[in-house]
């Protein structure tokens, strides 16, 4: 959700400015830009549509200078032009930005009473425009961008270069996050440490509130109440900062094929050493004291929590509630005592889950994130953080996250079913035996990718696409329908099985292929039923399912995916990877853009 980057070096910036936001490109990619000082005179170079396109135009018209700014957009306000594209200039000013000023038009009004005139019908353009203003009225940079600060409500990253300033970036954070990169004689800022990752591994992450004042060998931190802040400085792990394919195709397949990997060390790092019993990190959580739990999520990550839904009921005997974020916020639900609030989020910085978390805050008894950011916001406003463990996950399709979130959500329901005694300890033990068997189960899944390839060529050329599955399965056929909607463009959506003949079976005919998601678990005939319905009506239908379901329900199917066999609570998690790919060819069948679909951006932190 737009990406921004500044650099104090000690070399030519464009190109490295250009080279981190390659990095954050997954943020958005709408248009792109960058600001210079050089000599002492402003400059910006900015283009529409991706990254490339700003490449391109930097060659013909090269931008000289060794600071910069530059920025990756998602538009929300304005469409994505050349006017609308960031750094915003305002005389000596130039800003990148990231998030919402909520409170722009009061502002713009304000500006508007003073004749300043607007070119952008962007909300970052008020904040350039201030500074200008106290600039003007005699501020010096540094306080001009202090007072602006002062005045902006919303969520923001921000970072300000000025003209006439070679050695100087005020950056300010609330609500986006912000890492400030500590080099030799230089100094970075980015939206995240993975844009910093091949300039430094020294980082440093602005808390909420926060403006930081960079010179090339100083940086001055300052709380939300204007006091010095100190703030730790943490050495990166470069591994999590890699940001390659691997010699796949696309980020989304080298992500889906490192399932077997990530979700083997998820595993691991929850087990104890005898691999029967499952441990939290400190101060960990009493499943025998918790009467609710209510979890919170946007997309692919409330498709996870809507699974976890049926293992925490099914396993541990625990009532849950599962919301979208953006629902739930503004629903203000009573939260009573003896509820736990557990949010999952890939990023940690989803703006919808963390505003939920903070309504949570002081009414549950305990807040719980499950993320693959560490250090996310998400995760620091949470009492306990349970790490999922993905690695940096760039595609902005979400595979790999789902399935880690997926394992870890299902391996703290066994935790809560063994301190409850609603399982045996051996009862836990079996499971996570065959817990343990998952990696090597979807290692053979992924052997059918050739079938999936050869059917998603078939569904290519639908304009509408069912989803079928029940219990479980349920939601991952949600998550199915939303994984081919959002990298293929085609329509789809997805039915509890048992509740299609209720009014979804009228867009059933011989043009509607129908995707059922159907292991031979205990709902299996049932499920069978629902699809004979949808093959009487002409429907299309292609069943995943194990050999033993190929057999008993394969019978005038149009196509059918065996699947490997898995113990029934996993069958979630392995028949995501046929959903996927499912997604994945079809996309690429489709020719369109896997790793970046139209409208889309990985990290969405604003409402
Ligand atoms: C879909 C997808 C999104 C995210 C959602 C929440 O493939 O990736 O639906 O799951 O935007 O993002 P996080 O998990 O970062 O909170």
């Amino acid at each position: 959700m737009c990406g921004i980057v500044g650099i104090l070096g000690g070399h030519e910036v464009a190109p490295i400015l250009v080279e981190a936001l390659k990095r954050l490109e997954y943020r958005g990619y709408d248009s792109a830009g960058i600001a210079t000082v050089h000599d002492g005179v402003l400059e910006r170079r900015r283009a529409v549509g991706k990254l490339v396109n700003l490449s391109d135009l930097l060659v013909h018209d090269p931008l000289q200078g060794k600071s910069g700014i530059g920025h990756t957009r998602w538009a929300t306000h304005g469409a994505p032009s050349i006017d609308n594209a960031h750094p915003h200039r305002a005389g000596p000013v130039s800003v990148v930005h990231n998030g919402i000023i909520e409170n722009f038009r009061e502002l713009r009004e304000e500006l508007a009473a003073a004749g300043i005139q607007f070119v952008t019908e962007t909300d970052t353009e008020t904040v350039a425009l201030l500074t200008q203003l106290y600039i003007e009225k005699g501020a010096q940079p540094v306080e001009a961008a202090r007072k602006t600060l002062s005045r902006l409500d919303g969520a923001f990253a921000l970072a300000f270069l000025f003209e006439g300033e070679e050695d100087l970036i005020v950056a300010a954070r609330k609500g986006s996050p912000l890492a400030i990169g500590h080099g030799d004689g230089e100094m970075f800022v980015g939206s995240d440490a993975i844009a910093l990752g091949p300039l430094t591994d020294r980082i440093t992450y602005l808390e909420e509130g926060d403006s930081a004042v960079l010179t090339r060998t100083s940086l001055e931190i300052r709380n939300e109440a204007g006091e010095i802040a100190n703030r730790e400085m943490q050495t990166i792990r470069l591994d999590q900062t890699r940001v390659d394919k691997g010699g796949h195709k696309h980020f989304m397949a080298k992500e889906i094929a490192e399932q077997p990997t990530v979700i083997g060390e998820a595993i691991r790092h929850y087990l104890d050493n005898t691999g029967a019993s499952v441990v939290l990190p400190d101060p960990g959580l009493d499943f025998t004291q918790i009467d609710r739990l209510t979890m919170v999520a946007c997309g692919t990550a409330y498709y996870a929590c809507f699974t976890a839904k049926y293992w925490f009921e099914q396993l541990a005997g625990i009532p849950v509630e599962v919301d979208v974020a953006s629902e739930f916020r503004y629903r203000e639900p009573p939260i009573s005592k003896g509820t736990v609030a557990l949010f999952v989020s890939q990023s940690g910085e989803t703006a919808d889950t963390l505003a939920a978390l903070r309504y949570c805050e002081g009414k549950a008894d305990k807040i719980v994130s499950v993320v693959n950011v560490p250090e996310s916001s998400i995760a620091r406003e949470s009492d306990l953080v349970l790490p999922i463990l993905a690695g940096t996950e760039i595609g902005v399709a979400s595979t790999k996250a789902f399935t880690c979130q997926l394992t870890v959500l299902l391996m703290i329901a066994l935790k809560a079913a063994a301190e409850r005694g609603t399982m045996t300890a051996q009862e836990v033990a079996d499971k996570l035996s065959a817990l343990r068997m998952l990696p090597g189960v979807m290692n053979a899944a992924l052997e059918r990718e050739s079938t999936l390839q050869a059917v998603s060529h078939n569904l290519s050329e639908a304009r509408d696409i069912l989803f079928l599955g029940r219990g479980v399965m349920y939601p991952l056929a949600l998550e199915g329908a939303l994984k081919l909607k959002e990298i293929s463009y085609i329509h789809a959506e997805a039915y509890a099985s048992g509740e299609l003949k209720h009014g979804p079976i009228a867009l059933v005919d011989e043009h509607v292929p129908v995707v059922v998601l159907a292991p031979r678990d205990s709902l299996f005939d049932k499920t069978i039923s629902n699809m004979q319905e949808v093959m009487a009506r002409n429907g299309k239908v292609l069943l995943i399912t194990d050999a033993e379901g190929a057999s008993q329900g394969g019978d005038g199917v149009w196509d059918t995916v065996v699947m490997p066999v898995v113990d029934p609570v996993l069958s979630p998690i392995l028949y995501s990877i046929p959903a996927q790919l499912l997604a994945y060819h079809t996309a690429v069948a489709k020719g369109t853009d896997v790793d970046q679909p139209r409208n889309l951006a990985k990290s969405v932190t604003v409402e």
